[in-house]
């Protein structure tokens, strides 16, 4: 049945290809979104369906909530300041527009007495801070703390056993793994699904968590470097820069394709099983980002490798990638686009695109602050 749905932040990347799937399953889409400059430069993004009825304003303005909130059925919340580092300096705004943001939307749920079917928040990766882990040697789990600052600057990048002094190896991160916050962003996205689990728990509304991790694909924001490496490392190498990989480029993490993302979502919203639980929604492989810079570079037909810089950003963690079990059993979710296939489709997109490489301007930003070395 064809549906009302609102879409906070949904003039970026992950939510306008979430609203391409809603309307082709023929559903109504409204987006409430303030066309951030840093995400927008260019104001409304040519890539956003004439279809959607764009709403522009803040996520935080109670009045335009209640007007965009009048029939809608249910409402994913996507709106947010996006990026690590910058929420180590932006602690305001980041707080304000994501936890702040999320109270105001609930509020405004509460107040205009919207009957809503659901509510989707996406929530993020970096809560849990480190993924989980075994040792190599004496084989015990481990959920270890995240890397010192004085561990980083000595340059040992890998993490090692609290019983036996073994190199611990990553594996699948669940749901359960106790979050460790390390960031003002993974503090913001951890409000944002904790407002929305207790609103729903409280209210009596089907309200799914959906817990991404490291999405790419078309669409990504060129202009913003505080966010999304596949499109960091694709802006430095279309300007004829080698992509610059942090510590020694093994790290490993979850690179899920945008439209696995926006499958997911579109499932959380049809299937009652989802109500009430938070979902880790990535592809499920893990991928180093030293080969995330090679297959871009094969895609892109780039003779260049990633440069390994062996410097650090304060607070990155060393591996976490996603166990999807969860997904595959609560929503029927399968990741359908490999890498090689999700990336050629990428370096297509990029090759109509102006992509200005803003990573040093970045790095002199976290540098100030005393965020790298
Ligand atoms: N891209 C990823 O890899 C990733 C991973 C984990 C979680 N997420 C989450 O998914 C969601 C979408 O991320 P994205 O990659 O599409 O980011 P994006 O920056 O492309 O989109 C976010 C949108 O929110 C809008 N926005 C920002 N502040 C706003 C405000 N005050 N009021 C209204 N709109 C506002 C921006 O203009 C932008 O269009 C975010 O909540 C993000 O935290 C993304």
């Amino acid at each position: 049945m064809s549906k009302q749905i609102l879409i906070t932040g949904g003039a970026g990347f992950v939510g306008s290809h979430l609203a391409d799937g809603l309307l082709a399953a023929g559903h109504s889409v409204r987006v409430l979104d303030d066309l951030t400059p840093q995400v927008h430069p260019a104001g409304r993004p040519d890539y956003l369906s004439p279809d959607v009825e764009l709403v522009r304003g803040d996520v935080r303005d109670p009045n335009l909530l209640k007007e965009v909130l009048t029939g809608t059925d249910a409402v994913y919340h996507f709106a947010a300041t996006v990026g690590v580092g910058q929420s180590m300096y932006e602690i305001s705004r980041y707080m304000s527009v994501n936890t702040q943001g999320t109270a105001e939307l609930l509020q405004a749920i509460l107040d205009s007495k919207t009957q809503l079917e659901k509510l989707v928040v996406a929530s993020s990766m970096s809560i849990y801070g480190e993924g989980r882990y075994a040792c190599s040697d004496c084989g015990k789990a481990a959920s270890p703390p995240v890397r010192s600052l004085a561990q980083l600057k000595s340059g040992q990048w890998d993490l090692h056993c609290a019983a036996c002094g073994g190199v611990l190896k990553p594996l699948a991160t669940a749901e359960d793994k106790p979050s460790e916050i390390n960031s003002m962003y993974a503090l913001s996205k951890r409000d944002q699904e904790e407002l929305c689990l207790i609103y729903g728990r409280t209210y009596g509304l089907p309200v799914t968590a959906l817990r991404f991790f490291n999405i790419y694909g078309t669409r990504q924001a060129l202009s913003n470097p505080y966010t999304g490496v596949a499109a960091v490392f694709a802006s430095r190498m279309m300007n004829g820069n080698a992509p610059m990989v942090f510590e020694d480029g093994e790290q490993m993490r979850d690179f899920v394709s945008v439209h696995d993302i926006v499958r997911a979502n579109m499932l959380a919203m049809e299937r009652p099983e989802s109500n009430g639980e938070v979902i880790n929604i990535g592809c499920g492989k893990p991928i180093t980002i030293r080969r995330v810079g090679e297959l871009l570079a094969e895609a892109l037909g780039k003779d260049v490798r990633p440069v390994i810089t062996n410097k650090f950003r304060a607070g990155d963690i060393r591996h976490c990638y996603a166990d999807i079990s969860k997904a595959r059993r609560l929503l029927g979710y399968e990741p359908q686009v490999n890498h090689e296939e999700g990336f050629q489709e990428l370096a297509e997109w990029l090759s109509g695109q102006q992509a200005e490489d803003k990573a040093d301007t970045m790095l002199k930003e976290l540098s100030t602050y005393g965020l790298t070395a």
